[in-house]
């Protein structure tokens, strides 16, 4: 039997009505915040996702999945590596949203000099090749919001706002939840206190792993996250960003948890909090489930050097995201869901065979005014029909037998009472939609 790759899931059913509802939710919410919908080529060339997300991440150095087509793959083999390959030719799948809506919007020009700022939301797959876990896949799927153009502190705060509503209008109970926010300076500041920390690892190498001694020359921050609990013990006592801020960066993160405060988001801030990705200054913040143990909900920050990065003009920016497969898990572990029902169908019934035809008809008459409908195809009896109505959670019947065919009329059977009544398809067709509609309810 084929199978699917480890780490994969095939999203159908309740699970894909569950990711298309927090699309919907995604869609209301962002809509009124001004965002609207973007989607990016699923592969991109590798220099899109080295120059934003940064050579030394994890994400770029172990976990990107190359793309090659069979054409390509011949010569990687006679050559045993890419290195012959044009910048063009190398590519990825991409391992997140934000280089790649943010490249777009460089070829693009959607923030000209002068203009309002770009706010764009996605809802896509994501690909990163990591060790399959619970809450950790190969190919998963983010919703997120990339706000192009402004410095603001208040668009900091905006961001966070709209995303800790996105959590409690998908069911999320808010005490349950943990926002860590933090501020990471800029290019001002940051390089100073880069500094700091990789003289203080060097000071403490004999107590710290391999893995942190190597980041210590390309990024001595990242060892805040070691997975070593030991190493993460000794950088409890490593400077800390907040205390090496530039007054600008000071300042604007002063601003940010103003308008939090006033906004009433509760949160908790994490001077350690680094993230996995190279592209942030200043604000960065990330959301924990406290029940169901699957690690960050979603995160996010400010990145105001990645348009410069991929070669457009100085533009600030600003996003997060959240992934689907763990906010299903965490909400599952709260005893919630973000199952919606399964739509409900109106069925066709005929009372033998030689109404075939007239069902066919009545059914495609239902489906043109926008009713879900079904009928059965497979030559089953009325008591069969019956049957699979309730299987499919039909609230209505319409019965065609050959006295309905003769008086030009047909059947309405509710399902629940039994009850049936004579009326002409005209009257069907005006009285289902409210029918329907009240049989949701
Ligand atoms: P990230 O923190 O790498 O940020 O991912 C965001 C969210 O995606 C995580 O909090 C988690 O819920 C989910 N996620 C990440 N990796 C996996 C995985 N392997 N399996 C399942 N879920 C996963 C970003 O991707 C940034 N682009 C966010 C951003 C947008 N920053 C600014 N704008």
């Amino acid at each position: 039997m084929a199978q699917k790759i480890q780490g994969t899931e095939d999203l159908y059913g309740g699970y894909m009505r569950a990711w298309q509802h927090m699309q919907d939710v995604a869609r209301d919410l962002f809509g009124a915040y001004g965002f609207d919908m973007i989607e990016t080529p699923a592969i991109e060339q590798v220099d899109t996702f080295v120059h934003g997300i940064g050579e030394s991440t994890d994400v770029v150095r172990k976990e990107m999945f190359r793309v090659f087509s069979g054409a390509l793959l011949d010569g990687l083999f006679e050559s045993g590596s890419e290195s012959h390959l044009k910048p063009k030719q190398r590519m990825a799948m991409r391992p997140e949203g934000t280089a790649g809506v943010v490249r777009a919007a460089v070829e693009n020009n959607f923030v000209p000099q002068g203009a309002a700022p770009a706010k764009l939301w996605y809802a896509e797959a994501m690909f990163r090749g990591e060790r399959p876990q619970k809450g950790r896949l190969r190919q998963f799927h983010q919703v997120g919001v990339e706000w192009l153009g402004a410095p603001d502190p208040a668009a900091d705060a905006e961001c966070i706002i709209m995303l800790m509503e996105f959590y409690k209008r998908l069911g999320f109970d808010p005490s349950k939840l943990r926002l860590s926010i933090n501020s990471m300076g800029d290019a001002n500041c940051r390089p100073a206190y880069r500094e700091k920390v990789r003289q203080f690892i060097y000071d403490h190498k004999d107590e710290m792993c391999e893995d942190c001694l190597e980041r210590a020359e390309i990024n001595p921050l990242r060892s805040f996250d070691c997975k070593n609990d030991h190493c993460r013990e000794v950088m409890k006592d490593a400077p800390l960003v907040t205390d090496n801020l530039c007054d600008e960066c000071a300042e604007h993160y002063a601003a940010v948890k103003r308008y939090l405060d006033e906004a009433g988001v509760a949160y908790v801030e994490d001077p350690t909090l680094v993230r996995g990705l190279d592209y942030y200054t200043r604000t960065v913040f990330e959301v924990e489930a406290l029940d169901g143990g699957v690690g960050a909900i979603g995160g996010g920050g400010r990145y105001d050097g990645l348009m410069e990065l991929e070669g457009g003009k100085p533009t600030p920016g600003i996003g997060f995201a959240v992934g689907f497969e763990r906010i299903a898990l965490a909400l599952a572990a709260q005893g919630g869901s973000l199952e919606t029902a399964e739509p409900s169908c109106v069925y066709v019934a005929a009372a033998s065979p030689e109404q075939r035809d007239a069902v066919f008809q009545a059914t495609l008459a239902l489906r043109n005014a926008g009713i879900r409908t079904e009928s059965d195809y497979q030559g089953r009896s009325l008591k069969s029909q019956f049957k699979q109505a309730d299987k499919l959670h039909a609230p209505y019947c319409v019965v065609i037998g050959a006295d309905e065919v003769a008086s030009g009329t047909v059947t309405l059977r509710d399902m629940s009472t039994h009850e049936q009544t004579s009326v002409t398809l005209d009257e069907l067709l005006a009285q289902m939609p409210e029918l329907m509609a009240k049989s949701r309810k």
